[in-house]
């Protein structure tokens, strides 16, 4: 199983310019978790400081029971060793072929012989789909076949932990898909921790566990991927529509006035706002989650992460708990004790008085919570970073500050 990487309290800056503050999240072991996030924001530079290339200022990064942002250069060593990383270039050497380039890890960092190295080597390339290419050099394939050679590499070391920085850009969409179907597949058969960057919304939403997303230097959210593909904020709104209207801006610092009067004309029906679309088929809602191929094993994550969830269940936005339950089995919602009736599946009324009163909550609801995992965690988006239109009527302010102010 993969190891989990709790990451408390994190900012990075470059001289006067913070990348961002006080980020908050752990990526659960074995699961997939997926970051967005506006062009700028970061994203790369957190990959870099999870493997500990760029150090933050503040805060800690904990792998193994090492904080990472401190220990030694030895211990990072160790520690760097759990990971692999598929670079958003596939980051390859021009000048070695494939197998060599693939080889060059074990090379580097074991003392395997080279009879080994190519069992390994080739076990990891028949993995991605790449046997046969073994002496192409990098100028001589495709953008594909590059970025599986990237992931090839990144595999040689057996990894607890892989880094994906964008691993879709530049693939045609039919491609695109057998990356996604690639991912779940290797996951399934390695049960490691993945962090994957990318700006496919389709990848978003059908590959990942868990999402997250950082916007103006926060991390906005970040928890199961019900949470954040339930939402009606209006960043993650505009970000998983591919809109013009919203928060976001070209150059990121669009003001909140302008976009609060974009959005409102653009729910009174004033802008398609979707011109080009979101990469990846954009929309907002569930759909089902990519499975393993058949034949492979199955996710062990999946069932981990139920649990897990189930034990957070009550500290979720309502939709997102509906969500997760009618995602469920009847089985399921049996052992968990829940049964799906917020929206979808509600109880007969039988009789007059069974009007009177409160519905029976059926699963808990905290009105005022506490911070909880998936809840932005440095709580300092204030009024002025939402748009200053007035929230739809029964539509709460999603925003939620530290503390649990709704
Ligand atoms: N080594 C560095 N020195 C100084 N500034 C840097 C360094 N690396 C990144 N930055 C700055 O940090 C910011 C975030 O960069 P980063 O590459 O992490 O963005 P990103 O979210 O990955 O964007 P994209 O989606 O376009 O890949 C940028 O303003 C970039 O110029
Ligand atoms: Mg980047």
């Amino acid at each position: 199983m993969g190891v989990e990487v709790v990451v408390d309290g994190l900012s990075k800056s470059f001289g006067k310019q913070t990348i961002w503050r006080d980020v908050t999240l752990t990526l659960p072991p074995g699961e997939i978790s997926v970051l967005l996030g506006p062009s700028g924001t970061g994203k790369s530079v957190f990959l870099k400081s999870l493997v500990g290339l760029l150090k933050p200022e503040h805060g800690r990064i904990v792998i193994t029971g090492t904080d990472i942002v401190r220990c030694s250069e030895h211990k990072l060593y160790d520690v760097r060793k759990l990971f692999g990383v598929l670079f958003q270039d596939g980051a390859l050497f021009g000048s070695m072929n494939l197998f060599d380039n693939i080889a060059f890890p074990l090379r580097e960092h074991t003392k395997k012989g080279e009879a080994e190295i190519r069992r390994i080597v080739l076990e990891k390339m028949e993995m991605v789909g790449l046997i046969g290419a073994e002496k192409k050099l990098p100028g001589e394939i495709s953008g594909g076949m590059r970025k599986r050679a990237g992931l090839a590499r990144a595999l040689v070391l057996d990894p607890e932990i892989i880094l994906f920085d964008e691993p879709d850009s530049g693939l045609d969409p039919v491609r695109v898909a057998y990356l996604n179907q690639l991912i779940v597949d290797l996951n399934a058969q390695i049960d490691a921790t993945f962090l994957i960057v990318t700006h496919d919304i389709g990848t978003a939403r059908t590959v990942p566990d868990n999402i997250g997303m950082l916007f103006r230097r926060e991390l906005v959210m970040f928890g199961p991927r019900e949470v954040l593909l339930t939402s009606t904020e209006p960043v993650v709104e505009q970000f998983l529509m591919g809109r013009r209207e919203g928060p976001i801006g070209m150059s990121e610092e669009k003001d909140a006035g302008q976009a609060a009067a974009e959005l409102a004309a653009l729910r009174a029906g004033g802008s398609s706002g979707t011109l080009g679309g979101p990469k990846g088929g954009g929309g907002t809602g569930i759909v089902p989650q990519l499975e393993p191929t058949p034949g492979l094993p199955i996710r062990r994550a999946v069932e981990r992460r139920k649990d897990r969830v189930m034990q957070i269940l009550h500290t979720l936005p309502p939709t997102a708990q509906d969500a997760i339950v009618n995602s469920l089995t009847r089985e399921e919602q049996q052992h968990y004790g829940v049964f799906a009736g917020a929206t979808q599946v509600q109880p007969p009324v039988q009789t007059a008085t069974a009007n009177h009163g409160p519905r029976p909550t059926p699963y808990p609801r905290t009105a005022d919570l506490p911070q909880t995992e998936w809840q932005p965690q440095s709580g300092a988006l204030t009024a002025d970073d939402a748009p200053a239109a007035a929230p739809e009527p029964g539509r709460k302010r999603g925003w939620l500050r530290r503390g649990g102010e709704k």
